[in-house]
């Protein structure tokens, strides 16, 4: 694992950002899975700022987004693929149909599921995944759990994640119980993985999760050590508790 500690959220927003174009510059169809919450929005600003500023082109990009809410209309505030409208979709140029979203409202959701998986498989599977980490280590909606699945799947939301995503909606009792989610395997399977996480309360985490000597289903983003290409890129006040024990550590 590659860790970059960087001073702030927005510098290290930049080289996320930057990343991603170098992507998209390089790759002449690049597959890119793209992560929703609170972390990832820097880095789709740049990307919009990209497309207002430069007039890049993005429209030989196909997207495969992590997760949705189960229940929730695409057009709900709450749903990530109005997050992903508005935080990135509406202000760049990636047609249509080379967007890939799971519908959480699909009547039957194994069938969306299996839907999903396979269109993954056919676009060649995911060149650069982005993930944020759920204080209790979830990626994507893969929740603590004693196992971890492979495949898309249904998932019911863990108390801390419904509790974490309760600042987005009205009350906590609105945030929905279940959601869908892509499984570890084709996040596994993608060329380059970055986990970007920020902040004072998600030290605790990062901490566990590198430090962490075996795969635990109960830290589900612990899979990520068996990955060849992963950067965890954090800012320092999420890297602070991590970064005092390895200064302990160096001391004795
Ligand atoms: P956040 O969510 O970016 O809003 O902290 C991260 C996650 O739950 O994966």
């Amino acid at each position: 694992m590659n860790i970059i500690v960087a001073s702030t959220p927005g510098e290290a927003s930049e080289y996320v950002a930057k990343r991603i174009l170098n992507i998209i510059d390089a790759t002449p169809a690049p597959v890119l899975g793209l992560a929703t919450g609170g972390t990832p929005k820097g880095v789709y600003q740049m990307l919009r700022d990209e497309r207002a500023k430069e007039g890049r082109d993005f429209s030989h990009l196909t997207t495969f987004n992590l997760d949705e809410y189960v229940g929730l209309d695409p057009a709900h505030a709450q749903s990530y693929r109005y997050y992903m409208n508005t935080h990135l979709f509406d202000h760049i140029n990636i047609p249509s149909p080379q967007i890939h979203f799971l519908d959480g409202r699909a009547s039957d959701l194994a069938r969306e599921c299996l839907t999903y998986d396979k269109a993954i498989e056919n676009a060649g599977g995911i060149d650069f995944q982005l993930l944020g980490i759920g204080h209790n280590g979830h990626i994507g909606f893969n929740e603590p759990s004693g196992t971890l699945q492979f495949k898309t799947h249904v998932t019911t939301l863990d108390e801390a994640t419904i509790e974490a995503n309760a600042r987005f909606f009205d009350a906590s009792s609105q945030v929905p119980s279940q959601a869908i989610t892509m499984g570890v395997e084709p996040i596994m399977h993608a060329e380059e993985i970055v986990l970007m996480a920020f902040g004072e309360d998600k030290a605790d985490i990062v901490d566990a999760l590198l430090n962490t000597p075996t795969l635990d289903p109960q830290l589900p983003a612990s899979i990520l050590r068996l990955h060849r290409n992963v950067t965890i890129i954090l800012d320092k006040a999420a890297a602070n508790v991590y970064q005092n024990r390895q200064s302990e550590e160096g001391i004795q």
